[in-house]
Parts: structure tokens; sequence; C-alpha cells
């Protein structure tokens, strides 16, 4: 594949560095190096390559990722899987500045305000469609604990295809419960439907008291990952969640 090119001021502009006229500015402070040589015209287009930051400083620090990142989050709970809600969002995890990359960084799904655990993000629109597209099957893994005993049924019917949920139009696809203890269970969907696993359980007379992503599909948290901690992944990551 060829190597995309850009212009400095346009590459650092669309990785939230600032405008034009900024860059103009700190180009022509000797603010840009690349190779360790000072790049003054910031209309020069230049290849961008994924070592890039290893390459380019802005301000003597390394420049930050170019566009296809992916980013691993063990999200805590209370926050919000949303660019503008009020409240803590899980993109104040991130440098203020990646907030204003373009294209912007989106979550990968969802994960609501009290469940935690494995929430991706990413500014790679085909990748983020390619998981959370029912043909792919990517499985999502929970933990969830439970407010009462599970019946005994609960196995069966989830694996059926045919347990509806409130509001909806057509069963849900099988999905794989493995019971842990009476109120504990490992759950296993390859959907992405509003609030799943909260409505599953309420359907079969129970309740989420606690709900945690443990995987999507081949790629697990990491368990070194602390709640609130966040990192890029791997390419080898990233096929591994298809794998
Ligand atoms: N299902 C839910 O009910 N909540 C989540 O956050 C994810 C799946």
């Amino acid at each position: 594949m060829k190597t995309p090119t850009a212009r400095v001021d346009k590459l650092l502009g669309s990785l939230g560095y600032g405008s034009r006229q900024e860059m103009a500015r700190m180009g022509k402070a000797g603010g840009i190096e690349l190779d360790g040589v000072e790049i003054t015209d910031v209309s020069k287009r230049i290849a961008v390559t994924p070592n890039l930051p290893e390459r380019m400083t802005v301000d003597g620090r390394p420049l930050d990722p170019p566009q296809g990142i992916v980013i691993l989050l063990n999200k805590p709970l209370g926050m919000t899987c949303s660019h503008k809600e009020d409240g803590a969002l899980v993109y104040d995890v991130l440098p203020s500045r990646w907030r204003r990359r373009d294209p912007a960084i989106s979550t990968i799904g969802r994960l609501d305000k009290e469940t935690s655990g494995l929430l991706l993000m990413t500014d790679d629109g085909d990748l983020l469609h390619r998981v959370i597209s029912p043909k792919k099957h990517v499985a999502k893994v929970y933990r969830a604990r439970l407010a009462r005993p599970l019946a005994g049924n609960e196995v069966a019917l989830f694996a059926s295809g045919e347990l509806m949920l409130e509001g909806d139009d057509r069963p849900l696809k099988p999905a794989e419960l493995e019971v842990l203890s009476p109120t504990e269970a490992r759950l296993s969907v390859t959907e992405g439907r509003y609030h799943m696993v909260r409505r599953m359980f309420a359907a079969v007379g129970n309740h989420v008291e606690a709900l945690h992503r443990e995987r999507l599909g081949g790629l697990a948290l990491p368990a070194e990952l602390a709640p609130g901690d966040w990192r890029l992944l791997t390419p080898a990551e990233i096929d591994q969640i298809f794998a």
C-alpha cells in the first residue's frame, strides 16, 4: 500500500496541536523537528508512517500517534461513553489534545455508566464497524453478579435463540452462559443491544448488581491494567480481537 503523505500543518492540526497559523508560528520558532532537522516551512509534505512519533518532535516531545490508533481502557464505574453528557466521560482519561483530533476518537460500542472493564476507543471508522458488525460475530464476554440465585433454566434459555427482550421485535441470537456460583455468571454474547445483559437477566426475573466486561473476541482485559488506566493496542492485539 502507498504511504500517505500530508502537509505538516494539516497533520498537526488533525492531531489537535492547533490551527494552521499556530503551526506556522511554531515551525518558524523551531518547535517542529523531523529526524533532528527543524521544519520551518509547515506547508512541506511528509510521509505519514506509523513510526513518525519516533522521528518527529513537537515542542521537544515525540509526536502523538497518527491516525489509526486503538485505545484499550479499563473503564471504571461511573464514567459515561459519550462525547457530550454531563459528568465524567471516558474521553476525559485521554490527553486533552486528543479531543481535538480529526477524525475524532469514538468508543467501539458502549458500556453503561455502571459497567466496568474492557472498552476500546478508536479513530479508525473501518475497524470500529468491523468490530461491532454482527456478521463478524465478535463475542463480548461479561461477568455478572446477580441479586438472586440463578433458577437453573437460564443456560438453556439464553442458548435457545428464542429469548425475547421487552420492547424488542426479534429474539436474541444464542448466548453462552457459564454459571460460576449461584449468584455469579459469565455471559458471552455476539449482539450489542441497548442494556442487553441487564435486560437478559431481567427477562428471567433476576437483576444485575455488578457487570464487568472481561473480553472482546480473542482480546482479554490485561490483569495489570488498573481501573481508569489505558494504553494503545499493538497491531497484533488488534488482530486478536478477530481471532
Ligand atoms: N449489557 C449491559 O446491560 N450493559 C453494558 O454495559 C453492556 C452490555
